[in-house]
C-alpha cells in the first residue's frame, strides 16, 4: 500500500510534460497502481483498479446539489425540489438507467450508420479543399466532428461557428478542480448558459415542427410512458454536443501524428485504408482523446489494499492505464498492427461511451480516405498541445503532402 506525494501526483500533468506524459505515468503507475495522494483522494492507474472502479457500484457520482434560487444562474436547468439538473453521465443508478435508456432509444446504431455516407462526403471535401501543406487540425479533424453533430442534432447551418465556439469554451473548462486554470471557467460558464438558452428555443420549434434530427427524436423519445423533462432534454443536447465534439477531434489528430511520427507515415492504414478500424483502436488505446475520469466513493469499501473512505474521490487514470502491460505486448509502443485488446478510452460499465460507434466511425472515414487521397502526407512542423489534462489532443499539427 503506497501514500503518494501529492505534488508528485500534480507534477505528472506539469505543462512541460504535455508532449509526452507516458514516461511520467509509467513511473507513477508501475509503484502505485493505486495511491492515496491526500486526505480521501486517490489516483488508479493500473488497468485493472481502474477497471474496478469503473464497473463496481461502490463508485459513482456524488448526489446532484441543491441551489438556493439567489445562487442560480439564469436559464440553470433545476428540477421540482431545486436541485441541479445533471447529465446522465454524472447520474448514478436509477436516474441514470433510466435516462440512457431514453436517448438510447433516440440515438440508435442505426441512426450513426446512416450517417455514413454523409461522414464519407464531408470528410472527401474536407481533404479534397486543403493545400498542399496545410494544418491537420484546422482543415480535418476540427470541422469534421462537429458538423457530424451539429448535423446529427439538427442545427441549423448558419448557427454552427457559434455552436463550435461554445462547445470549446465548454470543453476547456472539464478538468478536475486541482487542474483548473480560473481564466477558463468564466467563458464555460457563460457558453453553457448560451447553449441552453439556444437548445431551449431550438427544441420548441423541433416540438413544432419535427424533424429527421435527433434533437426531434429527443424531443419525442418515450419509454413506458416515461419522457425526458424540459431540464433532462437540455443537459443532454449539452453533454451530447460536448462529449461528441472535441474527443473525436483529439482522435484523429492524436492518430494522424502518432502515425506521423512512426516510420511508415501512413502506410500502416493499408493503400484503400483497410486497415483504419484497427489503426483507430490502437490510437485509443495509445494514446487516449479522454485521459482521465473521476468518481466518488458511495460507501466504505476497499481498492486493492486500501480502505477508501465513503465520499473519497477517486481519479481514474484511463491514458496511465491503457499502457499498463496487461493491455499486451510492448504497452509503450504505438503498434498500428496491434490486435485490438483491452482499453478504458470509451470507459468501462455503466457509463461506457455512447457514442463509441459514431467516435470510431468518424476516425475510421478521416483515416481512411487521408491514406486514399494524401498517401503521401508528412510532418512539416512542431506539433503543439492543448493546454488541457482531461481532454488530451493538438491545437496544432501542420503537415504536408508533398
Ligand atoms: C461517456 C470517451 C465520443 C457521448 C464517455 C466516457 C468516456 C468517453 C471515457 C465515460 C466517462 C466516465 O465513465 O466517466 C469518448 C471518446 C470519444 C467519445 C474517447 C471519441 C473518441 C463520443 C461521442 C458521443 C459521446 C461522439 C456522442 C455523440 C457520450 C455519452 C457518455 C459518454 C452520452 C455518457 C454515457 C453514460 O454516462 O452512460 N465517453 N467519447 N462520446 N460519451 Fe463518449
Amino acid at each position: 500500500m503506497t501514500s503518494a506525494d501529492p505534488q508528485e501526483f500534480f507534477a505528472l500533468f506539469a505543462a512541460e510534460r504535455r508532449p509526452d506524459p507516458y514516461p511520467h505515468y509509467r513511473r507513477w503507475r508501475e509503484s502505485h497502481p493505486v495511491a492515496a495522494f491526500a486526505d480521501r483522494m486517490f489516483a488508479v492507474s493500473g488497468l485493472a483498479e481502474a477497471t474496478q472502479v469503473l464497473r463496481d457500484p461502490a463508485f459513482g457520482h456524488p448526489e446532484p446539489e441543491y441551489l438556493d434560487p439567489a445562487d442560480r444562474l439564469p436559464d440553470q436547468p433545476v428540477d421540482e425540489s431545486g436541485r441541479v439538473v445533471r447529465a446522465f453521465l454524472s447520474l448514478n443508478p436509477p436516474d441514470h438507467t433510466r435516462l440512457r435508456r431514453l436517448v438510447s432509444k433516440a440515438f440508435t446504431p442505426r441512426m450513426v450508420e446512416q450517417l455514413t455516407p454523409r461522414i464519407e462526403e464531408l470528410t472527401a471535401s474536407l481533404i479534397d479543399r486543403a493545400p498542399a501543406e496545410f494544418d491537420l487540425m484546422t482543415a480535418l479533424a476540427k470541422p469534421l466532428p462537429v458538423e457530424v453533430i451539429a448535423e446529427l442534432l439538427g442545427v441549423p447551418l448558419d448557427d454552427r461557428e457559434r455552436f463550435a465556439e461554445w462547445s470549446h469554451a465548454m470543453a476547456r473548462a472539464l478538468d478536475p478542480p486541482f487542474l483548473q486554470r480560473p481564466e477558463t471557467q468564466e467563458p464555460a460558464v457563460r457558453a453553457r448558459q448560451s447553449f441552453v438558452a439556444y437548445f431551449r428555443e431550438l427544441a420548441a420549434r423541433r416540438r413544432r415542427e419535427p424533424g429527421e434530427d435527433l434533437l426531434s427524436a429527443l424531443v419525442a423519445v418515450s419509454d413506458a410512458g416515461d419522457v425526458l423533462s424540459e431540464g433532462e432534454l437540455l443537459v443532454t443536447l449539452t453533454l451530447l454536443l460536448i462529449a461528441g465534439h472535441e474527443t473525436t477531434t483529439n482522435l484523429i489528430g492524436n492518430g494522424v501524428s502518432a502515425l506521423l511520427r512512426g516510420p511508415d507515415s501512413l502506410k500502416p492504414l493499408g493503400t484503400d485504408g483497410e486497415n483504419a478500424a484497427r489503426v483507430v483502436e490502437e490510437v485509443l488505446r495509445y494514446d487516449s482523446p479522454v485521459q482521465l475520469t473521476a468518481r466518488t466513493a458511495l460507501r466504505d469499501t476497499t481498492l486493492g489494499e486500501f480502505r477508501v473512505p465513503a465520499g473519497s474521490q477517486l481519479i481514474v487514470l484511463i491514458g496511465a492505464a491503457n499502457r499498463d502491460s496487461a493491455t499486451g505486448p510492448a504497452p509503450e509502443s504505438f503498434d498500428p498492427a496491434r490486435e485490438p485488446g483491452r482499453h478504458l478510452a470509451f470507459g468501462q460499465g455503466i457509463h461506457f461511451c455512447l457514442g463509441a460507434p459514431l467516435a470510431r466511425l468518424e476516425a475510421r472515414v478521416a483515416f481512411r480516405e487521408l491514406a486514399r487521397r494524401r498517401p503521401g502526407l508528412a510532418s512539416s512542423g512542431t506539433q503543439e498541445w492543448n493546454p488541457t489534462t482531461t481532454l488530451r489532443g493538438l491545437s496544432t499539427l501542420p503537415v504536408t503532402s508533398g
